[in-house]
């Protein structure tokens, strides 16, 4: 295993990722170029431009976490790339370099799945966490829970029927007139520890399904009601010039939103550790990860509710939660220990072979 050395590379949203991490776990190099200005200005993502944005850094990216790691192309086993699921433009930038690189120096191409790697990534930060376990999976597109029976072998126990609990971050951030730069889920946050939890009252999503299902559409408009209704300065060049009053009131609908929004993971997150110890009574450890697991009161909630039921709560680094090359590279690594992998695609193969 110290002799596998794999880079990853990861482009299904807006940040360009790359990483080299060897075998036994050993991060070599981590490179991330987000799209913090596109995002600032813009307020969100927008497939074309982000692809555009992939486009133009992503030799330099895989290029320097190659040079990070003290190594050249010739030293690599293997090249694994982030499939799906994501934004198909901006995948297609990931997968044509992965397969530029792995045809070039004849290496072995993996096909990772994002929220996979979202798991999997846990078990390279703490070796002593085994299969079966279970995962909540919190990021800007999906939400999930996931029993992790073994390697490729996932049963899902809940799913969002709407939104993901990011993309409630997202635009409540956005309505809040917040900087957008590390998608709004930071910045929200920030704001949250200035208010007033339990100041507006919003209804936690779902309460009469008794399911591991999630939803958080019904938040949204719940919170853009109470924004539309306040009658508060929300857009950013007004924001410098706002009274104390107007940030208190942005900030007490920031924290009740997060008090909800993460009172619905408690709800759901408590069932479906009943639900799996049914069907496995081995899990030991509930894993957390996903952009929205860099939260730390999300992280200090859902330690709570699992220290209760005697499981071990897994929450990978925040730099590990969010997008990253490295768990993309760890999840190739996983599967290609198990002979999960595709021979090398055949050098100077046309860019425009999908
Ligand atoms: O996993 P990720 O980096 O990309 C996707 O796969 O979607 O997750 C991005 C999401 C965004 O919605 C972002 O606002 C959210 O994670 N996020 C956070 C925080 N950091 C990132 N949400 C709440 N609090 C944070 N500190
Ligand atoms: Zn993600």
């Amino acid at each position: 295993r110290d002799d596998l050395v794999v880079l990853g590379i990861e482009t299904s949203c807006d940040d360009t990722a790359a990483a080299v991490v060897r075998g036994n776990g050993e991060v070599l190099s981590q490179v991330v170029s987000s799209q913090a200005e596109l995002l600032s200005r813009y307020g969100g993502v927008a497939p074309k431009m982000a692809e555009e944005a992939h486009s133009l850094v992503i030799d330099q990216v895989v290029q320097q976490a190659v040079e990070n790691a003290n190594l050249s192309e010739n030293d690599l086993s293997a090249v694994a790339v982030t499939i799906g699921p994501g934004l198909s433009l901006c995948l297609r930038v990931g997968v044509q370099k992965a397969r530029r690189v792995a045809g070039t120096f004849n290496l072995p191409i993996i096909g990772v799945h994002h929220m996979e790697a979202h798991a999997l990534v846990a078990r390279l930060m703490d070796k002593d966490l085994q299969f079966p376990f279970l995962a909540l999976l919190i990021s800007g597109g999906h939400n999930l829970l996931i029993l992790a029976r073994d390697l490729g072998h996932y049963v899902q126990l809940g799913t969002t029927i709407d939104d993901a609990i990011g993309e409630a971050y997202d635009k409540t951030a956005r309505w809040l007139g917040l900087d957008m730069g590390r998608g709004g889920g930071p910045a929200l946050e920030e704001l949250a520890r200035e208010g007033d939890e339990n100041s507006v009252k919003f209804k936690i999503p779902m309460r009469q399904h008794k399911d591991c299902n999630f939803s958080y559409a019904g938040l949204k408009t719940q919170v853009r009601l109470a924004i539309e209704s306040r009658n508060i300065f929300t857009d950013k060049s007004s924001l410098s010039s706002e009274s104390s009053h107007d940030r208190r009131v942005r900030a007490d609908i920031a924290a009740s939103f997060q008090r909800v929004a993460v009172l619905h993971l408690e709800d759901r997150c408590e069932r479906a550790i009943e639900w799996a110890l049914k069907i496995d009574p081995a899990i030991k450890c509930l894993v957390v990860s996903g952009g929205v697991a860099s939260n730390q009161y999300v992280r200090s909630r859902l330690h709570h509710i699992v220290k209760k039921t005697g499981l071990r709560l897994v929450c990978p680094p925040p730099s590990l939660c969010t997008d990253n090359g490295v768990m993309v590279a760890w999840t190739g690594i996983e599967n290609f220990l198990v002979g999960r992998y595709d021979p090398p695609p055949p050098a100077n193969e046309p860019e425009d072979f999908m």
